[in-house]
Parts: structure tokens; sequence; C-alpha cells
């Protein structure tokens, strides 16, 4: 365990890997501030569960007036905002060909608008305070190639370059900006690929298995702890698939 104590924003922790890295955070003490298009039952749970340490808003993205207002109402009920953990995305699976421009502007919208919006009104708070971490989850695909994934790829390396030149921007005030990019894992927008895919996937990884929930969290977790002086860095958690 890394982090504790900490107020933390996360976006997209309603299902999925932000559902696992949310229920974690709280679990070891931290306070935690989420949002996504649609609440689940997951967030009525932990709402029960944590109180005042877990907020829930039903907000996209995409919505730049919405997500400043998150922001600061989130400051002002935590009374600071220590991390933030750009997840919330959409995913691909479509050969660019046959992609129409709605997907294309779905996708770039809510991949990389979306957490540059939330970035920049997290950084304001952070600057202030003279300190801070941003993880954002990036993906293998931001680096490596795979087919139907065009856009999708197109945007996990546009956060890692916006990782890299915000390092430079926000690093001397105190502020740590790096990217963790796992390599395929269990989820909904991983439910695309075929069971023969993710077989030929677990057979190029050097370490036989995907990439858990659990994984990506214990390297978020190291990098969101402030601990690290690591900067401007992608970290793989991919069982070596890109080595
Ligand atoms: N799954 C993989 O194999 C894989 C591999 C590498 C990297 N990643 C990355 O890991 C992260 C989590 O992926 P996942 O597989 O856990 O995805 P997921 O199961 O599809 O969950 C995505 C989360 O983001 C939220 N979200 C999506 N669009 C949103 C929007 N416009 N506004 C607000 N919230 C939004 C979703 O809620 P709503 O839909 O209700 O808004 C949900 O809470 C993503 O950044 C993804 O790119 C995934």
């Amino acid at each position: 365990m890394h982090t504790k104590d900490q107020c933390i924003i996360l976006s997209g922790g309603s299902r999925g890997l932000g559902l696992h890295l949310t229920e974690r955070l709280l679990e070891n003490g931290n306070s935690v501030a989420t949002f996504a298009r649609s609440r689940t039952a997951a967030m009525d749970r932990l709402s029960a569960e944590y109180g005042e340490r877990f907020h829930f808003a039903e907000l996209d993205a995409v919505d730049a007036a919405g997500v400043t207002r998150f922001v600061g109402e989130t400051a002002r009920r935590f009374g600071r905002i220590d991390s933030l953990v750009n997840n919330a995305a959409i995913g691909q699976d479509q050969l660019l060909m046959h992609t129409d421009v709605e997907t294309i502007r779905r996708i770039t919208d809510i991949n990389i608008v979306g957490p540059t919006l939330l970035t920049r009104a997290a950084i304001k708070h952070m600057l202030l305070a003279g300190r801070g971490n941003i993880c954002s989850i990036s993906s293998i695909c931001g680096s490596r190639g795979y087919a139907g994934l065009s856009v999708y790829a197109g945007s996990k390396g546009y956060l890692d370059a916006m990782t890299r030149a915000l390092a430079r921007e926000i690093g001397e005030a105190g502020i740590f900006v790096n990217c963790v990019a796992p390599g395929f894992f269990e989820s909904e927008m991983s439910s695309v690929l075929l069971p023969e895919q993710l077989a030929t996937i677990k057979r190029r990884t050097p370490s036989g298995s995907l990439s858990n929930d659990e994984n990506i969290f214990k390297v978020v977790d190291l990098v969101i702890s402030g601990t690290t002086n690591m900067q401007g860095q992608v970290v793989f958690v991919d069982g070596g698939i890109t080595s």
C-alpha cells in the first residue's frame, strides 16, 4: 500500500478498472471522487459504505463546464486534491476505413478532450498547493500497433505525449505527471476480443498471463504516491508483451 489519506479524483470509476481502483483506494483510507455518464449499483454501495470519503456524480467527461464544476466541488468537499487518475475512455473495434466521422469524433472527444479538460481543471488546485500527482491510464496501443484500434491508439499516444510535455510544464511546481499503460485486461471494453485473440495475446506475453485489475492498481497506487521521483514516464503493465 502506498497511498493513504489522499484526496483523489478518478474518472470513470463506475465499472471496469476504474471501479477496482476506486474500491482499493477507498479500502486503503483515501477519499475518492469519481464520475461516469451513468450511475451503477456499485456507486450506491460505495456511498453507503464510505459516506463522506466517496463522491459520485453523473457527468460526461466532455462537458467542460460540468468537469470544472465537479473539480471545484471536490476541492471544497475534500479540502484539497492530491491526485488525479485519468481513467475514463471508450474503445474501438473497427478498421479505420469503416469508421465513420461521428465515431472518430466521439473517441477523440472522450479519450483526448475529456482527460485534457479534467487535467486542466485539477492542476489549478495542485499548482496552488505546490504538489500533486497525475496518472493517466494509457495503453500499450499508444506505443505498439494493433489493427482495428487506430483512433483509440492515437488517443492513447496523445496521453503519453501530453504527459511528457506537462511534466516539463508543471514538474517544477511539485506535480508528478505519469502514465500507466496496461496490456489487454478483462473488462467490458476488451470483451470484443474473441477467445482465440485472447489466447494469441497470452501466448505472445512473456509472463504467460494478461494483467489484471489488481496488477494495475499496484502500479497506479505507486505512481500517485508521490514517493518515486518518477516524472513524465509511461509505465507498461503488460506481462512483457511490448518488451
Ligand atoms: N480493457 C482493456 O483491455 C484495456 C487495456 C489497456 C488500457 N485500457 C484503458 O483502461 C481504462 C479503463 O478501461 P476499462 O476496460 O475498465 O473500460 P470500461 O470497463 O469500458 O469502463 C470505462 C469507464 O469510463 C466511463 N466513461 C466512458 N466514457 C465516459 C464519458 N464520456 N464520461 C464519463 N465517463 C465515461 C464508463 O462509464 P459510462 O459509460 O457510464 O460513462 C466506465 O466507468 C481506459 O482508459 C482504457 O482505455 C483498457
